[in-house]
């Protein structure tokens, strides 16, 4: 059984990952820890408690987290891509132009109806520090949480079983600017510092993340076998499915489609032998032009620059059988869905 902490910003595709970690029978879902990003973390906190009140997920906590990056001025949420509300629009009584402002009523007995006293920093610190080597961290938001524990407790890196981060682009095109990934761009400090660490570090990035694209039939399929946890896959990707037909990731897309970014982080854990990583020293640059890149030295050669020195080795995926990543995404929602 693998331990969970998913530290995400919900987020439509991020629904997708919380779905597929809870549903699957070899991950404990510890916990969700939230992060601005796709949206204030006000709104990603309360949507991480509905999507797991729709899942029947009553034994996840919630922990919440940073509401800025740790040194950059916060960039607008990106509402375009995934709805006012962060999660498509569907976030009971809101509308494209408004989002919901009241709480659902959570069942009270769940455990993920109360938002846990420790932030989400204190949280991930806490949980590794009583499953020392047990539990692997998986963020798929900006990397602000991560950083923080990892700025509090130094030993982070020794406590958890994996880090494995949706996040970066190596040789495919950036998805906020040419270079760079939105979830380093949101925080690249925070990214930064993180590979400045030892960790048992893993990168998921755009270069395997925009060739595992999920189209409307699969997502139809979910909808019609998958009870309410596929129903709301479905209706909060359409908004989101609606942006990326505007975005050609895809030339010529065979149907309507969309990215499945974070799920691809829960697969990785789950079949990891479905990618191929390329590994080296890493950096993300901080700001100016090139602000959220990921720069990974893949050569080794001894340029004479102190940047990528004493870095230790980042693994970052570059192929992936996506066909069957996205099998397996599918099946495990349909076949394991709780409600
Ligand atoms: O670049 C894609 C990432 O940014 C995903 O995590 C998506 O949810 C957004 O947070
Ligand atoms: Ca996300």
């Amino acid at each position: 059984m693998r331990k969970i902490i998913l530290d995400t910003d919900p987020g439509c595709d991020d629904a997708m990952a919380i779905a597929y970690a809870f549903c699957h029978p070899q991950i404990e879902l510890l916990a969700l820890t939230t992060v601005f990003g796709n949206i204030n973390v006000g709104y990603s906190t309360r949507n991480a408690q509905f999507i797991l009140e729709t899942l029947g997920a009553t034994k996840v906590a919630v922990a919440k987290g940073a509401a800025v990056p740790s040194v950059q001025t916060p960039l607008p949420p990106a509402d375009f891509v995934h709805g006012a509300d962060g999660i498509g629009n569907v976030y009971p009584g809101s509308t494209p132009d408004k989002p919901a402002e009241v709480t659902i009523n959570l069942n009270p007995d769940a455990r993920h109806a109360v938002v846990e006293e420790l932030d989400a920093a204190d949280f991930i610190i806490a949980s590794a520090r009583a499953n020392p080597g047990e539990i692997t961290l998986v963020a798929v938001g900006p990397l602000t949480n991560i950083a923080e524990a990892y700025r509090r407790e130094p030993q982070l890196p020794t406590l958890v079983a994996g880090l494995v981060i949706m996040g970066g682009t190596v040789d495919e095109p950036g998805n906020v600017t040419p270079l760079a990934e939105a979830n380093f761009f949101n925080d690249p400090h925070a990214a930064d510092s993180l590979m400045a660490g030892d960790w048992p570090m893993t990168l998921i990035g755009l270069d395997v993340t925009h060739k595992i694209m999920l189209g409307d039939s699969a997502l139809k399929r979910m909808d019609n076998n998958a009870g309410q946890t596929g129903s709301l896959l479905w209706e909060s990707s359409r908004f989101y499915v609606d942006f990326y037909m505007t975005k050609s990731v895809v030339d010529n897309p065979p149907e309507r489609q969309c990215a499945m970014h974070d799920a691809a982080a829960i697969a990785y854990v789950l079949i990891p032998d479905a990618f191929e990583v390329q590994s080296g020293p890493a950096r993300v640059i901080p700001d100016g032009m090139a602000s959220g890149q990921l720069a990974i030295d893949r050569k080794g050669y001894d340029y004479g620059t102190l940047h990528w020195q004493d870095r230790p080795a980042t693994h970052a995926c570059m192929a992936v059988d996506s066909e069957r990543v996205r099998e397996h995404f599918l099946q495990t929602i349909i076949e394991h869905h709780i409600r």
